[in-house]
């Protein structure tokens, strides 16, 4: 879900609808809006996206300049217009949005509902403005709305991120934070809070991103900001060095695409922030300079790695390299497994977490848990985290000592792309540093695969041009196809996996991504000419074996997609369709293999006519469990 709240001289409700837009990538079911107006609370709200609510409010010509605004991703209650946010009380005087989830909120309603208060919906939600309404003095006072948000906060449990005003504090936004993202933005006599950056950003680089346990009190001349005890805190906004640009469309017509073209500068970037360029073979000093404490990487014996979705993919693929490479048994696992059954604890450990939003309730929950159970240890199992994330400035940077800015900046598109390539990066670059460090891999190698990262902006850039058009007129075949396998090995495996998600993600096709080695031990029943089989066969090590696992499948009259550097000529026996890729180092490959299968999955939605960059039912952020 994403809230927005604003104070100023603006039309509120423009304002928020504007910042609504920003934030829809987080949640698209339902929407709306709560403005005051000369002590009146007008709440507006409207079903299915945020069009529907901008249609409602354009009618109503709203001149109030106070309003908070929300676009969900239903949790409690279905995606109906009674459970859309804003929720008030049963005078309806105060309005409440919020993000998150309130645990404890049947135990609340019951007791809300024996003191005779009404509710309207199935949502956790409402409790909130009930609770800070009994909390409210009988006559407005000074702190009064202040005072009664922070006592519901006491009875509130799980995580949540509000905002909340009040038709008798008319010149008031309070907002609070426990364990779900919010962030203030100080304008010119003007004042904005919203789950995200980006609905900000149009109007101030000035942010403030809160704390648990924090609230805050907006109002036309400032912002003041308290802890959950009430007790006043010292906090300065920092400037963000984005330009509002960096979250327009440019000209794609999706932002997914957008960030597909953007990928070959990500990894340009990322080379030349974290590869020393005076580097070559016989240098004294390591290639990568990542901006990490020594002591975070020493006499490591064990990695384990945490993420969900592509980021948990990237973990895939890093454990393949940091085994590999770097010679360290490394685990991957599912942060929302993970948190509930933590494998022992090992020696020189070192815990890291992928997320391209920063925000991911699980993996953050997974990261703290690791903490907690190694914090007070002595000496090897003191905890040791690692950030892989595109937002230095999330809850993960709050959380995590060490982070790694994969330099991708915000991805807009609900389907990862442009981050999953970074965080591919950022294991790259973190392999070669301990491969350097602990002398597992041989000077010859090592520069094979310095140069190697060097040209792959050139190869990726190569791909765009060449093949786009390709796929494009490629996707027109699988008009009416429900099923699609996605095979690969080594590691290449993962980019499988994610050439089925991104499918999955926004074509609403069912696809299996499998180890190519596997597929005659169960998928390989599905098949037949209605069933396309996409493989990737990159020369190394199980090329012949991919190879003879694709004429398996063509066996079964599949039709098979190759994946492949070779020429039309070499792979006719094999393949029906090519979808090249430079030749290059296996283990370099997957940034440039996953590359065609985003393209793929981009253009069999967008020929469906899909919402490609908001899928149904999918958030950007997912900060509930
Ligand atoms: C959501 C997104 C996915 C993403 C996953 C993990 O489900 O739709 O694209 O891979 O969350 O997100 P994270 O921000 O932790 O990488």
């Amino acid at each position: 879900c994403g809230i927005v709240g604003y104070i100023g001289p603006q039309r509120a409700a423009q304002v928020l609808l504007q910042g609504l837009q920003k934030l829809e990538y987080r949640g698209y079911d339902s929407a709306g809006i709560a403005t005051l107006n000369e002590g009146e609370l007008l709440c507006v709200r409207a079903k299915g996206k945020l069009r529907n609510l901008a249609e409602k409010v354009e009618q109503l010509d709203i001149v109030a300049h106070v309003g908070i605004g929300h676009t969900r991703w239903a949790t409690h209650g279905k995606p109906e217009e009674h459970n859309a946010h804003p929720h008030r009380d049963s005078r309806d005087r105060l309005a409440v949005v919020q993000n998150g989830i309130i645990e404890n909120y049947r135990e609340l309603r019951e007791q809300l509902q024996a003191r005779g208060h009404i509710f309207r919906s199935e949502t956790d939600t409402e409790v909130i403005p009930h609770l800070i309404a009994e909390a409210l003095p009988a006559t407005p006072s000074a702190n009064g709305l202040l005072e009664a948000v922070r006592q519901a906060v006491h009875q509130l449990e799980g995580a949540f991120a509000i905002a909340v005003i009040c038709a008798d504090y008319p010149d008031e936004l309070i907002v609070a934070r426990q364990q779900a993202p919010l962030v203030i933005g100080f304008g010119q006599g003007e004042f904005f809070c919203a789950s995200d950056t980006p609905a900000i950003i149009p109007y101030t680089r000035a942010v403030l991103p809160l704390e648990n346990g924090e609230l805050a009190r907006l109002t036309p001349t400032g912002v003041e900001v308290y802890d959950f005890e009430g007790h006043r805190l010292r906090k300065t906004p920092r400037t963000l060095n984005w330009n509002p640009v960096m979250v327009e469309k440019q000209g794609f017509k999706h932002y997914m695409l957008k960030e597909i073209y953007e990928q070959p500068g990500v990894v340009r970037t990322c080379l030349e922030d974290y590869l020393r360029a005076d580097w070559d073979g016989d240098s004294p000093f390591s290639p990568v300079q990542l901006p990490l404490d020594p002591s975070l990487l020493e006499n490591l014996q064990h990695i384990q790695i945490v993420a969900c979705g592509t980021s948990w993919h990237a973990g895939l693929v890093g454990k393949y390299l940091l085994e590999q490479v770097a010679q360290i048994p490394t685990s991957v696992q599912y942060a929302s497994e993970f948190r509930y059954a933590p494998p022992p604890l090992l020696p020189n450990t070192l815990t890291i977490g992928v997320t391209q939003s920063g925000e991911t309730a699980d993996t953050l929950a997974a990261l703290e848990m690791e903490l907690k159970r190694r914090q007070g240890l002595e000496g090897a199992l003191q905890p040791r985290l690692l950030g892989i994330t595109n937002r230095p400035e999330s809850s993960l940077g709050h959380l995590v000592p060490h982070i790694i800015d994969t330099r991708a900046g915000i991805e807009i598109g609900v389907a990862a792309t442009k981050t999953f390539v970074a965080q591919l990066m950022a294991f790259y670059l973190l392999t070669l540093e301990l491969a350097w460090q602990r002398q597992s891999c041989d000077r010859p190698r090592l520069a094979e695969l310095v140069t190697g990262l060097r040209q792959l902006p050139a190869q990726m850039e190569q791909i765009l041009e060449s093949q786009e058009r390709y796929i494009e007129a490629l996707s027109h075949d699988f008009a009416e196809t429900q099923d699609f396998i996605f095979l690969g090995r080594g590691i290449n495996f993962p980019i499988a996996l994610e050439g089925a998600l991104k499918l999955k993600e926004i074509s609403y096709i069912h696809a299996e991504g499998y180890p190519a080695g596997e597929m005659k031990h169960g998928p390989i029943a599905l098949l037949d000419a209605k069933v396309p089989v996409v493989t990737i066969a990159m020369p190394g090590s199980v090329f012949e074996k991919v190879l003879s696992n694709a004429q398996e499948a063509r066996a079964r009259d599949a039709r098979l997609i190759g994946v492949t550097p070779l020429d039309e000529a070499e792979a006719q026996h094999t393949f029906d369709n090519l979808l090249p890729v430079p030749e290059v180092d296996e283990l370099l490959s997957p940034i440039l293999t996953v590359m065609p299968l985003q393209l793929l999955a981009y253009h069999i939605a967008a020929r469906r006519g899909l919402d490609v960059d908001q899928p149904r039912n999918l958030a950007k952020s997912v900060t509930v469990e």
